[in-house]
């Protein structure tokens, strides 16, 4: 049994689908359910007794010291935060409650538990932490990649959260001798991807003919691994990763906004033409950049390859032809989460849970 946080979460989902498909090991989720948790995504798994599905928060020490007692998981793995930078710069306070603050009271009560332990239980105890290329902060355009010994340099409320949580983790790897793994990913994309990130933004404005808003001159560098690879990274990283070790992960994708959004309209204009025959890319239009915009990032995922064998099964044209597939082929989870109505339907599957 392992416990997952997060896991209604785009990543934390598609993460938690993958296991149960790969194997028979339970899952219990634990999710707070904010705007981003939806449940709907993992409709697949309803009255799967190997899915476990608790709506709380991390913060709630009591009940993750429940959960923790009730299901003695071999492993936390730890997806749960808040994500979105455009989010953290509007208001920051959700960021430092649940990613800095929720994540110290996570860890407190994992070490509780952990140390509670014995024998081959407590050696064989992992608590993974999922956290983000962005607390390396921005590359300038010749830099070579972010390597794990990369200064920290976070620039926005959401990575400099991001970024004390990674040093919470480390700490408490040092201090108390925590079994941690911490992962950092580049940007993901793929199937469940709440469309206020660039991808899904795309796809769902492009087909309900809609401008696509791309921030300043769209030249902002980004590393995209498809959500599936990032999720056998961390399989791997759960399996086989040294004891307090950082791993980076990425696919070796960089590629700026703008021309991630002209292989959309692209891809859009192959598998739905407009009706009118013109391409989508005429429904671009270029909006006032956001502050403090990081203009590069870029991993280096050598470490994760050479010691521990892990490579991306796609590369960007199979995962992302994969990703607006998925999107054509899924009209009823889009517009249940745009009209909110995936809100509801935790309600309405699960009853006043
Ligand atoms: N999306 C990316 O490109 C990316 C890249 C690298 C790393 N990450 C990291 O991966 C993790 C998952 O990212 P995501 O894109 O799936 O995020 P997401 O916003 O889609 O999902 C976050 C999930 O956490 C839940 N949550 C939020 N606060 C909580 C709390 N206090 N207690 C319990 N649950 C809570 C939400 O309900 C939601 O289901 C995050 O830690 C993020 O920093 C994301």
């Amino acid at each position: 049994m392992i416990l997952v946080t997060g896991g209604a979460g785009f990543i934390g989902a598609n993460f938690v689908l993958d296991w149960l498909a790969r194997h028979d090991e339970p899952v219990v989720n634990l999710d707070k359910l904010t705007y981003a948790g939806n449940l709907e995504t993992l409709a697949s798994l309803q009255g799967d007794a190997r899915h476990v599905f608790v709506q709380g928060d991390i913060g709630d020490s009591a009940l993750v010291a429940r959960l923790l007692a009730e299901h003695r998981p071999r492993a936390v793995v730890h997806f749960a935060a808040e994500s979105h930078v455009d989010r953290s710069i509007h208001g920051a306070e959700d960021f430092i409650q649940t990613n800095i603050l929720g994540t110290f009271r996570l860890l407190e009560a994992v070490r509780a538990h952990w140390s509670s332990l014995d024998g081959a239980d407590k050696s064989a105890f992992r608590f993974l932490h999922v956290s983000t290329d962005e607390v390396y902060g921005s590359l300038a355009p010749d830099a070579p990649a972010f390597t794990e010994t990369h200064t920290y340099e976070p620039n926005s409320p959401y990575s400099a959260s991001k970024a004390a949580s990674d040093h919470l983790v480390r700490a408490w790897h040092h201090t108390h001798g925590l079994p941690v793994l911490t992962t950092n990913c580049s940007n993901n994309y793929g199937p469940f991807h709440f469309p206020e990130k660039l991808i899904p933004l795309m796809i769902v404005n492009a087909l309900a003919g809609k401008p696509l808003p791309v921030y300043g001159d769209g030249m902002q560098v980004r590393d995209w691994l498809y959500v599936k690879d990032h999720c056998s990274a961390i399989r791997r990283v759960l399996e086989a990763g040294r004891l307090g070790e950082t791993y980076n992960v990425g696919g070796w994708n960089e590629k700026p906004n703008i021309e991630i959004v002209h292989i959309v309209c692209a891809l859009l204009d192959e598998l739905r033409p407009r009706a009118d025959g013109a391409s989508y890319s005429t429904q671009i239009t270029h909006v006032t950049d956001r502050p403090g915009h990081d203009r590069r990032y870029a991993i280096d995922a050598r470490k994760l390859e050479a010691e521990l064998g892990w490579k991306p099964a796609e590369t960007f044209e199979t995962g992302i032809r994969k990703t607006v597939q998925w999107y054509l082929e899924h009209p009823g989870w889009v517009a249940n989460v745009q009209s909110g109505a995936y809100r509801q339907w935790v309600q309405a599957q699960y009853g006043a849970a």
